[in-house]
């Protein structure tokens, strides 16, 4: 008999690793009449020296199915991480990407013999220019924050070239995600942090006090992490302007707007989508994601490169372009994800996008209404696809914090808000539901949530404890994160009641 996991597991919460699992003499012997490797491969390639274990496909399966069953993800359950817009991808835009007309496709292929994915590539920029106002795009970025470094990098550059090097300061608000002073502090830009004014947003006024000789960017998210849309955004970019600075948008948020208001309009000179969450694409884990990089006309030679440029009816990728920033990916960055992009704009049409931002401010107000008949909402108006709760009186009165209504919320079978973003809500919770959850889904969650709220009054301790129900409890955040134990060394045989080292 095979090992089972509960035999073999160490103190990896229940599961045995696959190396644990292995047995000599295991392995599936299907090929076993096949010629040797050593028929295709030279001597010098072939290793005997790895510890690969020796396992059957059976308990391989099982492993790998087992593992996938102790994780969470938007296909299990309701998936309410504000800012991260967890919501239902639709699996025929997989199915578009998977084609192996586009997956098989070698990046060294020439532009002649990929044209459809060229025009791909082409017809998904041009969308999206158009969608958000923006001159072009460059799909070379692959996650938001990256497009932000990019956006900072083509700042530096055009400031550069103007001669105007005193402009090293980055305005970031204090509801801004953290990637945004990163991204300037990793350009080398000083940041300067702006206060929210008591309506949750930036104002004229405030911004007025920080611009000057010195402003390179003036970095916002609109609507901001807070759901709230940024309503004197117009006025605020004619500031940044006049003071000859450059407005970026955020446009982590833009599932709220779509169809109704484009940062180009808003006077935007750059601006990054998160494909990832806006659009289509499967993201998490900091996995791959896809962050498109737009520019208004002035800043188009600075993009990164390649740009698809279109002649006639061809298309071709453009690396001769002198002022560029230079690539940040290489090859076409993460293409499938450009395919899985245009498969949903498609999908969708104009009139379908829009409807995506009608749902998801639909939601989230529905939402917040009910949450606040039981937890306080710092600001009680009309959000737009998200917004924040805040435990502070829970924890005044009875102990409880945001974090123990996250952890109870697990055992739910809900994964948690995310907790204590944006900075400036005491005991935070940043709920997003996104569009593509249903009325029943936004009941039941609001359910449980009351549940938990009215547990910290009569059972506190309960909550302190939760998770119960998952395959890890409640663990050292900090340490977690910081120093997670993530190493396997084959064990020499020697340790006090070890197994057996995996077959060489
Ligand atoms: C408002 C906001 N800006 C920027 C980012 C960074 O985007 P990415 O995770 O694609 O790097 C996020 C990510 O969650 C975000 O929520």
């Amino acid at each position: 008999m095979s090992p089972q996991p509960s035999e073999a597991a160490g103190g990896n919460g229940g599961v045995a690793l696959i190396f644990e699992l292995g047995q000599e003499g295991r392995a599936n012997r299907y090929l076993e009449n096949a010629k040797p490797l050593e028929t295709f491969l030279p001597p010098s390639l072939l290793r005997d020296d790895l510890p690969l274990p020796d396992n059957s496909e059976l308990d391989v399966v099982r492993h790998y199915t087992q593992l996938s069953q102790r994780t969470f993800g938007i296909d299990l359950g309701f998936y309410p991480l504000g800012s991260c817009t967890m919501k239902y991808n639709p699996r025929v835009n997989d199915a578009v990407a998977t084609r192996h007309e586009f997956a098989d496709l070698h990046p060294y292929t020439p532009d002649e013999l990929a044209q459809g994915a060229l025009q791909v590539m082409y017809e998904l920029e041009r969308s999206l220019s158009s969608l958000f106002g923006m001159a072009a795009f460059s799909l070379n970025p692959s996650a938001g924050a990256h497009a932000e470094l990019g956006a900072l990098l083509i700042a530096k550059k055009f400031f550069k070239e103007r001669g105007q090097t005193q402009r090293d300061k980055v305005i970031v608000p204090d509801t801004a995600h953290g990637t945004n002073p990163a991204s300037a502090a990793m350009c080398g830009f000083k940041v300067i942090s702006l206060p929210s004014d008591e309506r949750g947003r930036v104002s004229v006024a405030e911004i007025g006090k920080v611009l000057g000789a010195d402003t390179a960017v003036c970095m916002m998210t609109n609507p901001n992490t807070l759901g709230l849309f940024e309503d004197e955004i117009a006025e605020i970019a004619a500031a940044v302007h006049e003071a000859g600075g450059l407005m970026y948008y955020d446009g982590a948020n833009a599932n709220a707007i779509m169809g109704y208001a484009r940062p180009g309009d808003m006077g935007f000179d750059l601006m990054h989508l998160n494909t990832h969450k806006t659009f289509t694409i499967p993201h998490g884990g900091g996995g791959a994601g896809h962050g498109p990089l737009g520019v208004a006309a002035h800043l188009v030679e600075y993009l990164p490169i390649p740009v698809v440029v279109r002649e006639g009816s061809s298309f071709r990728l453009d690396f001769d372009r002198p002022k560029s920033i230079g690539p940040m990916r290489s090859f076409w960055s993460n293409f499938a994800h450009a395919a899985r992009a245009l498969a949903y704009l498609y999908a969708n049409g104009e009139e379908g996008l829009k409807r995506v931002s009608q749902l998801a401010v639909l939601n989230a107000n529905y939402l917040r209404v009910k949450v606040a008949e039981f937890l306080d909402t710092p600001y009680p108006e009309n959000c737009r696809h998200e917004f924040v709760a805040s435990a502070q009186r829970l924890r005044k009165e009875h102990g409880v914090r945001a974090l123990d209504i996250a952890k109870a919320l697990l055992d739910c079978g809900y994964m948690a808000p995310t907790i204590y973003f944006p900075l400036i809500v005491p005991e935070c919770l940043m709920i997003e539901p996104t569009e593509t959850e249903s009325k029943e889904t936004l009941d039941a969650f609001a359910q449980a949530l009351q549940t938990i709220v009215e547990r910290a009054a009569s059972d506190p301790e309960a909550l302190f404890a939760a998770p119960t129900t998952t395959v890890v409890g409640r663990v050292d955040e900090t340490r977690a994160a910081r120093r997670p134990d993530l190493r396997w060394r084959p064990a020499t045989g020697q340790e006090e009641g070890s197994r057996p080292a995996p077959k060489k």
